[in-house]
């Protein structure tokens, strides 16, 4: 290909990739598959890695980050970000519906209703149609530059289609989201890692816009919702119009906005979305009702703080009062040792609240929780109540500070909390009875080594019974432990203990699936080791890069380090987990059993994902070696061949490939893949 054809197949590259985007993040519907979405976006990483001449400023493969941001410097608003009028009442929304009437002297003033959504503000500045400036609102002044990670952001446009007659140079306001189910399915990944929860969609869309590498931004899967847009050029007279503006630009913009008349409407607005909101995958804690017309808006102004044609009405969090019972301490399976209070059963927003989380030692002391206080419990969007407060009046006068234990609930070892940290820990990871079961819980789980036959009941009698003690004990395991084996139930109505055994089909089957689990490969059995932030994604990677149990616990800090995706805090607790000695021991009896400790045997080909294709390979790579890489393409049915001509494949190209094979892949038209591209070709599902 001449450099001409290079340009012009980028060009080609990048307009697809947009249009897709498009469909996919704001229309939601898609015309072609992820897995296509994914290669047009490889072919055109390679071509701008290997012509970074060509290489734009909103080209879309600036969604898939990369960039590391040491610090976010500060910048200026061009225009100041103001804050709204918050009320809870409903009397005041009615006064600010007057007040307009008054101050601009007319009635027929139209309103327009949205949500408030409940995330972090962003202004987006575009010149020309392309994005050139992302900041958070800092003090409504000056904000924080997070440009970088806000490309990564598929709801944001990096380039407007100037032709539409639309402003082509104007900011756009709106909120960042974290919607709830990506906020779950994060937590979850964290809890698989044995990682500290986050403690809200919103905290957690403000602290990932905030991290410094922007392709852990893009996987965060944030959205942006677009709520205002400034122009110098006067072409949008009202509202709704700027709305329907940034929707033809290929903003999201819920369609839950509307245009009423007059405060009754307005106030149907606002009762019609009090319960529907919480159907939304968004946080929501309010409304905004925005004067419509741009030139009335300009009329009323702006108080030293706030639009005097805005305001936003927030909906109570529903709560109650009740007494605070006790505070029981859960252990979980990484030690991590969590508050619960129990109260005095009350109806709230129609269930019966019995327990509500405390998160840590330092929500005990900023409460001043004492023993038998009175407390108010709230539920906002979330599921779990929170206290958020304490009935002083109510507290009786010998009441005690509720203390923070200073030994562990369930094995009595002296608690440890790290520096700077808020969670205190059993460190006895051993013989700590939650922490023993949570960490086979965690080996035998599906994503783990699978042993789905193995229900908690029936670990839990093992334990109880001194059948096993730790993961590696279950591969000791005789078929008369498990039939033998009487365990405890308790009816959950009327508390009554009984005992069970196990049938016996069931103890051939638990048998036959740890057996089973012997063909799980190495990367399942990394993860199931349960070292502390090392969830199922890292445990992949690490086992593709070090191909070996041995290899990676022969690896020093630096190494670790070096490895694509592993830092700091991932190498030091590995190197943590492996330096024990106990944990050596249950690797040796692992291996042992014949659990596999390294990559797919090399001998019977893996898959024959390659089959029949040629691949030539040039440069050095950062995953594995040349002779790795080769050895790859061969257990995977491809061939590796030396010289590139037309029955040539591909060409996966690594740092410093060798220009004469990049010339002649691209006179021949032969696609040029990366290491990661290849690997993902092998390995789609990770
Ligand atoms: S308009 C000058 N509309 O609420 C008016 N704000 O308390 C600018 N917010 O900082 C704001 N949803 O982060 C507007 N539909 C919406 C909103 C919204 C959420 C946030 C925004 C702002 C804060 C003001």
């Amino acid at each position: 290909m001449k450099e001409a054809e290079v340009g012009n197949k980028i060009k080609s590259l990048t307009e697809q990739l947009h249009y897709h985007n498009e469909l996919y993040y704001v229309k939601n519907e898609p015309e072609i598959s992820d897995y296509e979405f994914d290669r047009l976006m490889r072919e055109l990483q390679d071509l701008e890695q290997a012509f970074p001449q060509f290489k734009k400023d909103d080209s879309p493969t600036q969604r898939v980050g990369g960039t590391i941001t040491k610090d976010f410097p500060t910048v200026r608003h061009r225009y100041r970000m103001y804050s709204l009028d918050n009320t809870y009442s409903e009397e005041e929304v009615k006064a600010f519906v007057n007040r307009v009437e008054r101050q601009l002297g007319r009635m027929d003033a139209s309103y327009y209703c949205e949500l408030k959504y409940d995330g972090v503000a962003m202004n987006l500045s575009y010149e020309q149609g392309i994005l050139k400036l992302a900041a958070t609102r800092g003090d409504g002044e000056e904000g924080d530059d997070i440009t970088t990670n806000a490309k990564t952001i598929r709801s944001i446009p990096l380039r407007i289609k100037t032709s539409t007659g639309l402003p082509s140079t104007f900011e756009v306001r709106g909120e960042v989201v974290m919607p709830i189910s990506v906020f779950h399915q994060l937590n979850k990944d964290r809890e698989d890692a044995g990682e500290t929860l986050l403690a809200n969609p919103r905290n957690s869309a403000a602290g990932t816009l905030k991290l410094q590498d922007s392709s852990e931004v893009a996987k965060r899967k944030l959205l942006f919702i677009a709520y205002g847009i400034i122009s110098d050029e006067k072409s949008l007279s009202t509202h709704a119009e700027g709305m329907e503006a940034l929707r033809q630009m290929g903003f999201f913009v819920p369609d839950s906005g509307a245009l009423q008349s007059g405060v009754e409407e307005v106030m149907e607005f606002i009762h019609a979305w009090e319960q529907k909101r919480h159907h939304l995958d968004v946080e929501t804690d309010g409304c905004v009702v925005k004067v419509n017309e741009i030139h009335l808006q300009d009329e009323l102004g702006y108080t030293a703080k706030s639009p005097r044609w805005a305001m936003a009405y927030k909906y109570k969090a529903e709560s109650a009062s009740t007494v605070l019972k006790n505070i029981v301490y859960q252990v979980g399976r990484t030690g991590a040792v969590t508050p619960v209070a129990e109260l005095e059963p009350v109806k709230l927003a129609g269930t019966t609240v019995k327990r509500a989380s405390l998160h840590n030692a330092n929500e005990i002391l900023r409460l001043d929780l004492h023993e038998g206080d009175m407390v108010f419990v709230e539920k906002g969007g979330e599921i779990i109540p929170k206290i958020t407060g304490v009935d002083l009046a109510k507290r009786k006068p010998d009441a005690w500070a509720v203390p923070f234990p200073t030994h562990c609930p369930e094995c009595g070892t002296t608690l440890v909390r790290a520096e700077g940290e808020a969670v205190h820990y059993c460190p006895n990871e051993e013989t700590c009875p939650p922490q023993q079961l949570g960490r086979i819980e965690h080996f035998i789980s599906r994503k783990a080594m699978d042993i789905d036959s193995l229900g908690p009941e029936t670990l839990r009698g093992l334990i109880d019974h001194h059948k096993i003690a730790n993961y590696a004990d279950l591969y000791d395991l005789h078929y008369n432990d498990l039939h033998e084996l009487q365990f405890t139930i308790v009816n959950e109505l009327t508390g009554k203990k009984g005992h069970r055994s196990l049938k016996e089909k069931s103890a051939s089957k638990i048998l036959a699936s740890i057996e089973q689990s012997k063909n799980k490969p190495f990367g399942n059995v990394l993860f199931a080791l349960g070292i502390r932030h090392v969830g199922r994604t890292i445990a992949q990677k690490l086992a593709r890069h070090f191909g070996s149990l041995d290899a990676l616990m022969k690896a020093g800090k630096e190494e670790l380090e070096a490895t694509p995706e592993i830092g700091g805090k991932i190498a030091e607790s590995i190197l943590h987990f492996f330096s024990a000695e106990d944990k050596q021991e249950l690797i040796e009896r692992l291996k042992a059993a014949g659990l596999q400790m390294q990559l797919e045997k090399q001998e019977e080909p893996d898959s024959n994902l390659l089959a029949g294709k040629k691949i030539v390979i040039s440069g050095v790579f950062s995953q594995f070696s040349r002779d790795e890489l080769k050895k790859l393409i061969e257990n995977h049915g491809g061939s590796n061949v030396s010289s590139i001509s037309a029955t040539t494949d591909f060409l996966v190209a690594g740092e410093n490939m060798g220009p004469a094979k990049q010339e002649k892949a691209l006179q021949l038209g032969i696609p040029i893949l990366s290491e990661q591209a290849l690997l993902d070709m092998i390995n789609p599902s990770v």
